[in-house]
């Protein structure tokens, strides 16, 4: 492919925003000829922001998949979780690469339509775990491949979503129902399950996994708290709340990025106490409809004997991040996202890796380079017409994607699962409607 890629965006939100900047600012400049997005003003800035003309912004994603012909190279699908799989598979069946948003769908039988309908169709399909991309997971993978610690026997992980974000995104924001999103450990952890698949390498054959909502609940709600923490009288003796959350640590600070630009968009004092008082994100965190986990473990069992463990939870401070350890036969491996200390237990020896420091201040803070990462991945494999730089593809991503299922299924049926009950099997999706 020698001419400027061209490419859509199907969903002009926070993600579908940040890969067409990406994009936008990619050396090979390519072209986003179209951008689909029922809601006026995003879709509007995203137009403004990539020069895209009035009548090529369509409200809706069918509008883009009924013209006539094939208009771009790709489709960028960043669309809310239940609504993946139609997009992927219209924009495949006509012959549209993908850039597909995580978790791929909400059900194994949809991630695997999505996979069969890509390779049928001979496109490439690169998932957007974002982590495999980032400078710092590809040092320690890289480490691991060159036998630095040995062969790998145990890898512990944990994900510290920090206590406000848990507030903004899984207990009053967009991911905080499973019915309306999908499950804790898909919507948010499948990063760090692919992480830790990506690392061992390995094929998974076991899972069992615990966990609950142990206290966004009715039940933990302070005597005398009320539904929105406006009117609240323990509002300041609470962590959780919104006018803490948006307005003092944020917005009265003038900080009106993410998350505050979430909630409203008009991005003044007027505006964040309009959000408060009307919007979701105003509510108490003891009084929404939230039905996700706060805190799940996963244990698995790798082939070889390699076994991992994960922890998810809420209750983290900002200080606490992503943090893994690798324990091999000849060393260990602990990283925080930023720094890895690679000891040798040969000599007992410490060598530590600042990774912003390799990268000499050039690493984007979209997911510590993830975000730029999987970009220049996607645009690479398009312009070479070679695959190879893209690590979260079809196969390594159902194979991730099934172990989240597995995990899920072991959390509510209590007992150990095999990997092997997880072949879904391919159900049809229903056909889409052209209105
Ligand atoms: N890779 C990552 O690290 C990462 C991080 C956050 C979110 N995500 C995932 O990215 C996806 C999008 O998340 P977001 O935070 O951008 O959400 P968002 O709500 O900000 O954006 C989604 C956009 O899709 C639009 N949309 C809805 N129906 C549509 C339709 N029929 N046609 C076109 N557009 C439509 C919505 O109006 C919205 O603007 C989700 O699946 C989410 O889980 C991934």
């Amino acid at each position: 492919m020698k001419s400027r890629l061209k490419i859509i965006i199907i969903g002009a939100g926070n993600r579908g925003t940040a890969y067409a900047r990406l994009l936008h600012a990619h050396p090979s400049k390519p072209e986003i000829v179209a951008i689909a997005d029922p809601r006026e003003t995003h879709r509007r800035e995203l137009g403004r922001l990539c020069q895209v003309p009035e009548e090529r912004q369509f409200r809706d994603w069918r509008e883009i998949a009924a013209l006539p012909g094939r208009i771009a190279d790709a489709a960028v699908i960043a669309t809310p979780d239940k609504l993946h799989t139609l997009p992927a598979i219209k924009f495949a069946e006509r012959g549209y690469h993908l850039l597909l948003e995580k978790p791929m769908a909400p059900t194994l039988e949809e991630c695997e339509e999505i996979v069969s309908t890509a390779k049928r169709n001979n496109v490439t399909l690169c998932v957007c775990h974002v982590l495999r991309y980032s400078p710092f997971y590809r040092r320690m993978r890289s480490l691991i491949e060159s036998g630095a610690v040995g062969e790998v026997v145990t890898i512990q992980h944990l994900e510290s979503v920090v206590y406000w974000h848990q507030a903004h995104s899984y207990v009053r924001g967009n991911w905080r129902n499973e019915a309306e999103s999908s499950f804790m450990l898909l919507a948010k952890s499948c990063h760090d399950v692919d992480i830790l698949s990506y690392l061992i390498g390995r094929r998974c054959l076991q899972v069992s996994s615990f966990g609950s909502l142990r206290h966004f609940r009715s039940q933990c709600r302070p005597v005398g708290g009320t539904e929105r923490c406006l009117d609240c009288p323990r509002e300041t003796q609470c962590p959780y709340s919104a006018v803490k959350i948006y307005w003092r640590d944020r917005a009265a600070k003038g900080k009106f990025g993410w998350p505050v630009d979430i909630i409203t968009t008009d991005l003044t004092e007027n505006g964040v106490f309009e959000a408060l008082r009307y919007g979701p994100y105003g509510r108490c965190v003891y009084a929404c409809d939230n039905d996700v986990v706060d805190h799940q473990v996963v244990s698995f069992n790798f082939e070889g004997g390699v076994t991992a463990d994960f922890t998810m939870t809420a209750f983290t401070s900002i200080e606490d991040t992503r943090r893994t350890t690798v324990c091999g036969t000849h060393g260990q491996i602990i990283g925080d996202g930023r720094i890895i200390k690679l000891y040798r237990y040969l000599d007992d020896s410490c060598e530590v890796i600042d990774i912003d420091q390799e990268a000499s201040g050039t690493i984007d803070d979209g997911h510590g380079g993830g975000d730029g990462g999987v970009v220049n991945a996607f645009v690479d494999a398009l312009t070479s017409g070679n695959s190879i730089s893209i690590v979260s593809g079809a196969d390594a991503t159902i194979e991730s994607h099934r172990i989240v299922f597995a995990a899920e299924k072991s959390r509510r049926e209590k007992r150990t699962v095999n990997l092997e009950e997880m072949s879904a099997g391919v159900r049809r999706i229903p056909e889409v409607v052209f209105s």
